[in-house]
């Protein structure tokens, strides 16, 4: 059978010839199987926005798992069953990952939780969706390949700019939705329509976000820190009185925005002197949050957020820990060596933040000796490495103990201070500590 002309693939022309390939392929397994699939969600409002999305979500109106099965044998790669949702997730040989679910309806048993879902039809699957600009989809099989399937007026809202629920229990529903509001109107320079201002509004009074787990909290806020501006949201949330379900002080001052805005030149900078960017830019951008914050604060946030432990020790880095580390670097005497100590176990996001830190504070002889310090540490010293080593060590006569790596970490700190400057100066060092460390064994004292 031949695509219908009336239903040009256009939208789809915007996606690659692979993807595209593969789309009406699987449009064709549809119609083996005869079910109706499309694709939905995000992926069709970014077609619309002319935006790269590499997400592709399919929905089935009918057995979603038996058609993901299918795929699987076509296509001999696996999928990862959720059952009680009736999704699975595929990742094709390409590399590509690809959601497959049945069209549902969905049922909240109370506020903020997870829902129950049953079989329904697409129009019903798109109706319990979050806004009309993410509840389109593009009909795949053959005869009507490409053609939009818009039933709440998306492509309309998305003209006019419009971040729009679709009923009013949605913020209830689902409080994510509060906070995805915020970051698509935000991403996309959209405006949220006005009764959906008012109900977001309401909803945000209420305490329904309180009733977000951990994870499904930390997973809206870490988005909304991870878009590409995140001061105007943080704006939101604080306007909102949002930024109490993290803790009931927390709020987005003067202070905090100025670290916050800073972060992306601190960032350049740094990524500059290392050629690397920092693991988790959310994670930065929170320690950005909360860097007026106090140690107890810190910790709940921390706690509410359920953070990983190596995440709490990062965020643990955000108030008092660098503004001491700010103290320290701004001493008028202090040896490159002792900033090295310092600065070495400060994780990666730490040191950005302080370089961001340093960047707001007033133009002073102490702050350019901050500067100055960060950059040598980055540039220069936190290269270093010594030519001697413990086998070098124990042949000049040294004994096994603890004195092995407090002299590796003294021959160290001399070699960054400048006082050994060459390997033959190092050896000469190195066979004088041993030496000292040899009489001090033999002193009776
Ligand atoms: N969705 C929803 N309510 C939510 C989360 C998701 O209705 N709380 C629906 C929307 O239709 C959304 C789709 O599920 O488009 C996919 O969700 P997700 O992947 O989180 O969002 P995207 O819209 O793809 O956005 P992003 O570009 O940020 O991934």
């Amino acid at each position: 059978r031949q695509p219908n002309p009336a239903y040009p693939a256009s939208l789809l022309m915007k996606l690659s010839r692979g993807h595209r390939t593969l789309l009406r392929g699987l449009g064709r397994m549809a119609d083996k199987q005869g079910v109706a699939l499309y694709l939905v969600g995000g992926v069709v409002r970014d077609l619309l926005l002319n935006r790269n999305n590499l997400d592709l979500d399919l929905a089935v109106e009918g057995d979603g798992i038996a058609f993901a099965r299918r795929m699987c044998r076509r296509y001999r790669t696996a999928a990862t069953v959720f059952d009680k949702f009736a999704t699975a997730r595929l990742r094709m040989p390409s590399g590509l990952k690809l959601d497959v679910a049945s069209t549902r309806r969905e049922s909240y048993v109370h506020a903020a939780a997870l829902p129950a879902v049953e079989p329904a039809s697409l129009q019903e699957d798109l109706y319990r969706r979050d806004f009309t600009i993410n509840a389109m989809a593009i009909k795949l099989n053959a005869l009507t390949f490409g053609r939009l399937e818009d039933p709440f007026e998306g492509v309309r809202d998305l003209s006019a700019k419009r971040i729009r629920i679709l009923h009013e229990g949605s913020f209830q529903d689902d409080p994510t939705r509060i906070f995805r509001a915020i970051r698509f109107a935000e991403r996309f320079g959209f405006t949220i329509e006005s009764k959906t201002g008012r109900l977001l509004a309401e909803a945000a009074s209420t305490d329904f976000v309180a009733r977000l787990s951990g994870p499904r909290l930390r997973n809206e806020i870490f988005l909304l820190l991870g878009e590409h501006r995140p001061s105007r949201s943080m704006e939101q949330l604080d306007r909102l009185k949002l930024l109490r379900f993290l803790h009931p002080t927390l709020r987005y001052g003067k202070a905090v925005r100025r670290v916050m805005d800073s972060l992306s030149a601190a960032l350049a900078w740094w990524e500059g002197q290392t050629g690397k960017r920092p693991a988790d830019i959310p994670m930065l951008r929170l320690m950005a949050l909360l860097s007026q914050s106090g140690p107890s604060v810190i910790r709940a946030v921390a706690q509410r957020l359920q953070l990983s432990s190596a995440q709490a020790v990062a965020l643990s880095y955000a108030e008092d820990r660098t503004a001491r580390l700010l103290v320290e670097l701004s001493r008028e005497r202090i040896l490159p060596s002792e900033v090295y100590r310092s600065l070495a176990p400060v994780p990666d996001e730490a040191f950005v933040l302080v370089a961001a830190k340093a960047r707001v504070l007033r133009r002073s002889k102490a702050a350019d000796r901050v500067k100055r310090r960060l950059n040598r540490y980055l540039r220069r010293d936190r290269h270093l490495r010594i030519t001697v080593d413990g086998h070098d060590l124990a042949t000049l006569g040294l004994k096994p103990g603890p004195q092995f790596k407090i002299i590796l970490d003294r021959l160290l700190e001399a070699r960054i201070d400048g006082k050994v400057r060459s390997a033959a100066e190092e050896r000469k060092l190195a066979s004088r500590m041993v030496l000292e460390a040899g009489k001090r064994r033999q002193s009776p004292l």
